[in-house]
């Protein structure tokens, strides 16, 4: 049924006339989007130092060649050595923006509506990551700090999470300790309340046996102003705790990478996806977890390890309703230097962050899922959460969370964004809840995806059947129609009581025509050749009681062909009608002709016999020539003159009587 319900989705859901695609000049890697609320507008930073707003503005972003030439030099390729754009934060009516600028990152902070016009230019170390393939992430606070956790040095091996700029004084984890931070990966960070939230996947410290990555949520105080002697210019707020994706069962089968996370504020909730380890079979699953249940494991007790050798205990929270201080109180200042050696040695939390429910809401095997995207939909009797996940072969799925706790979630419909062949790893994906549009940023190019797509659903059955949130039959305009178009609620059904069922019947289609070859076939009992060429009915294969293909599946062309005589004709006249002669009759090797190699005719296509054999002519009379005229028969006067002549061979010469000759006179 899986593989059933996989072909139906590449089938059906290939031709999609809404999806919009903005091709852009040169490429678009590793592209960063984000949407300026104020102007409307998609903001998207590229590389190859392009960036630009759709479709109103463009500036360009170089690094210059002495900075390259460095680059080059420290044995980096020109690939590397370019500005990819790895921050860009709307803030205001600014656009602060971090590049990595040939391994010497850069930030500017720009007017939005005039991206060429730059006011600040500071260096982006502890903000952007060197390396364009290193995963980072930043936010900046109304107050005008950015919070950034990335690599720190050219090498990548500091990481840090970061915050400088606005009045707070700069602070950061603390350096080369594995407890702190221990080769992550940052995935992303949310403003909360009085805690900046950061979200990665790290080895984990914690994990004796072998090297494993674990998933983490991690939190800082905003009005942490650091320590005093110890942990000076340093976290004293710092924590983390492990994030806990897994299929339930004897052994739980966990996901541990985490890979991307989608914040609904209103709710509290936050969407995460997560995949295996990189080196075993890939799988993926969405685990959706209450704030609230984050919070109550970094108000539980830590994980502790006396030293190196030791084993990682629990250790009872010495501050239990711990809340972030404030300033004017002084309740940093204060900070005994027992609340400062707390603060370095208790980082981890023991409890582990469950997810709302223990099954994930989505799971699927052999994939991975890379960016997620959460819309909440108003249908006609409840709200409805759309998980949009990009998958690491290119394509968008569409999940409508769990109607309840005690069903699974439905895979509505899988985007196709290109055809088979030509498909491309996702970069950034982008909602635009205002807009109800999905921007999908890939190598070279932005797409846009509306997400209400009602009037694609022809039928009231279609339209309900579709089970999508989104739409409903509108029993006045009878069509399928969105809520906002709707005439009135009243009038619009819905009906999502369980998935859809999709229609998994495919019916076969032909591959294309084989090249011609040679093939045989029996002549008469003679064996000769022809050309052939075939094709298959698995293009696609029908599938689940779809059709068989209809046609030939093989075509035969210019067979050989041995030629054959026509039979003869009849024989011509005698040549004579008396005496001996002859006679002709006729045939050709055209019945049939020999073709493509086939065997000629044997024998003669002529055949002449005699005639008359035994029909002697009568003899020939006829007269002989004239005689001379002889003498005159008077001297004069007046005489004759006579001349002869003879039948020859008979006497039946014309005019000839029983004597046959003739005599002629003149005078
Ligand atoms: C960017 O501009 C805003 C608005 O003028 C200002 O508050 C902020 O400090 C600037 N940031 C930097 C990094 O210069
Ligand atoms: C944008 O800023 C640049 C640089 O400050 C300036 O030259 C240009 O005139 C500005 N463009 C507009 C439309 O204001
Ligand atoms: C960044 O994350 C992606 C996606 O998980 C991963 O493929 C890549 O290896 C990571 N980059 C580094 C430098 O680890
Ligand atoms: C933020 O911290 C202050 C001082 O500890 C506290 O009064 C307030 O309730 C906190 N706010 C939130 C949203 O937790
Ligand atoms: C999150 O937890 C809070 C407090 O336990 C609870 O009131 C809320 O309903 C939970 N949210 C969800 C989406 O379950
Ligand atoms: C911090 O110390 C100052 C001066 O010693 C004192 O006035 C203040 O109450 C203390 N604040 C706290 C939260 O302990
Ligand atoms: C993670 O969740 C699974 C499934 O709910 C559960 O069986 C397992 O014990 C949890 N693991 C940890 C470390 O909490
Ligand atoms: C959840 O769905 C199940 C199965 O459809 C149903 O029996 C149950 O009543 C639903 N629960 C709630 C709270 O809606
Ligand atoms: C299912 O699809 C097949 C082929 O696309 C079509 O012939 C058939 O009518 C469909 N069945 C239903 C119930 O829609
Ligand atoms: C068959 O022969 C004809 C004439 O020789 C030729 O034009 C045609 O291309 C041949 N067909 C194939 C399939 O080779």
């Amino acid at each position: 049924i899986h593989k059933c319900n996989r072909m139906l989705l590449l089938c059906v859901i290939f031709q999609m006339p809404w999806i919009s695609k903005f091709k852009t000049e040169g490429t678009v890697d590793y592209s960063q989007l984000t949407f300026d609320p104020g102007q409307n507008e998609l903001i998207v930073g590229a590389r190859a130092s392009h960036f630009f707003a759709l479709p109103l503005q463009e500036a360009e972003w170089h690094c210059d060649e002495f900075t390259k030439g460095a680059c080059f030099s420290r044995g980096k390729s020109e690939e590397e050595c370019q500005n990819y754009i790895r921050v860009l934060l709307v803030n205001g009516n600014r656009l602060f923006t971090c590049g990595t600028n040939a391994f010497t990152p850069i930030c500017t902070n720009r007017t939005l509506t005039n991206l060429t016009e730059i006011h600040d230019q500071i260096s982006g170390m502890a903000r952007c990551p060197y390396n364009p393939l290193h995963n980072s992430t930043a936010l900046i606070t109304s107050s005008g700090e950015l919070y950034a956790a990335t690599a720190m040095d050219f090498s990548g091996r500091d990481p840090a999470i970061y915050r400088s700029l606005g009045g707070l004084p700069p602070l950061r984890t603390a350096q080369y300790n594995s407890k702190w931070l221990n080769e992550p990966n940052f995935v992303s960070s949310y403003d909360i309340g009085n805690f900046t939230y950061f979200f990665f996947r790290e080895n984990a410290v914690e994990h004796d046996c072998g090297r494993t990555v674990f998933s983490r949520a991690g939190r800082v105080c905003k009005n942490d102003i650091g320590g005093r002697f110890l942990l000076e210019d340093t976290w004293t707020t710092f924590m983390k705790a492990r994030l806990n994706c897994s299929r339930p069962g004897e052994i739980p089968f966990n996901y541990n990478e985490l890979q991307g996370t989608f914040y609904l504020p209103e709710l509290e909730l936050l969407y995460g996806i997560f995949t295996t380890n990189v080196n075993s079979i890939a799988a993926s699953a969405v685990c959706a977890f209450n704030l609230s249940a984050i919070s109550q494991v970094f108000n539980g007790p830590f994980k502790y390890q006396e030293n190196s050798r030791s084993a990682w205990l629990p250790y009872p929270n010495p501050n239990p309703d711990f809340q972030c201080g404030t300033i004017d109180s002084g309740t940093y200042a204060n900070l005994t230097e027992r609340n400062l050696q707390d603060a370095q040695k208790f980082l981890l939390m023991h409890e582990v962050v469950q997810p709302l429910v223990p099954v994930p809401y989505f799971m699927e095997d052999n994939v991975r899922f890379t960016h997620v995207a959460v819309d909440v939909v108003q249908g006609k009797d409840m709200l409805f959460h759309i998980i949009y996940l990009a998958t690491d072969y290119g394509t968008i799925k569409k999940v409508l969370s769990p109607l309840n706790q005690s069903t699974g979630s439905c895979l509505l419909e899988e985007i196709e964004l290109f055809p088979l062949r030509k498909r491309q790893p996702i970069r950034s994906l982008l909602i635009l809840h205002s807009r109800s549009e999905l921007y999908v940023g890939v190598r070279d190019q932005v797409i846009k995806i509306p997400l209400k797509r009602c009037s694609y659903h022809k039928s009231r059955e279609a339209c309900l059947g579709s089970r999508d949130p989104y739409c409903g039959w509108d029993l006045l305009l009878k069509k399928c129609t969105t809520l906002e178009e709707s005439v009135r609620m009243s009038q619009w059904e819905q009906s999502i009581t369980k998935c859809p069922v999709r229609n998994v019947t495919v019916d076969g289609g032909f591959s294309a025509w084989s090249i011609w070859s040679a093939c045989s076939h029996n002549d008469g009992g003679t064996a000769g050749s022809c050309l052939c060429r075939t094709r298959a009915c698995d293009s696609p294969a029908p599938q689940c009681g779809g059709e068989q293909c209809h046609g030939i599946s093989v075509e035969v062309a210019n067979c050989s062909r041995n030629g054959a005589w026509t039979p003869w004709t009849l024989w011509s006249p005698c040549s004579t009608s008396c005496g001996i002669g002859f006679q002709v009759r006729q045939r050709s090797c055209s019945n049939p002709t020999p073709r493509h190699g086939g065997r000629v005719c044997v024998g003669q296509n002529r055949e002449e016999r005699y005639c008359n054999e035994h029909l002697p002519c009568p003899p020939h009379v006829y007269w002989s020539a004239w005689s001379a005229w002889e003498r005159c028969n008077v001297p004069c006067g007046g005489g004759i003159q006579t001349r002869r002549r003879t039948c020859e061979n008979g006497n039946d010469c014309p005019g000839c009587g029983q004597v046959c000759h003739d005599t002629q006179y003149t005078r």
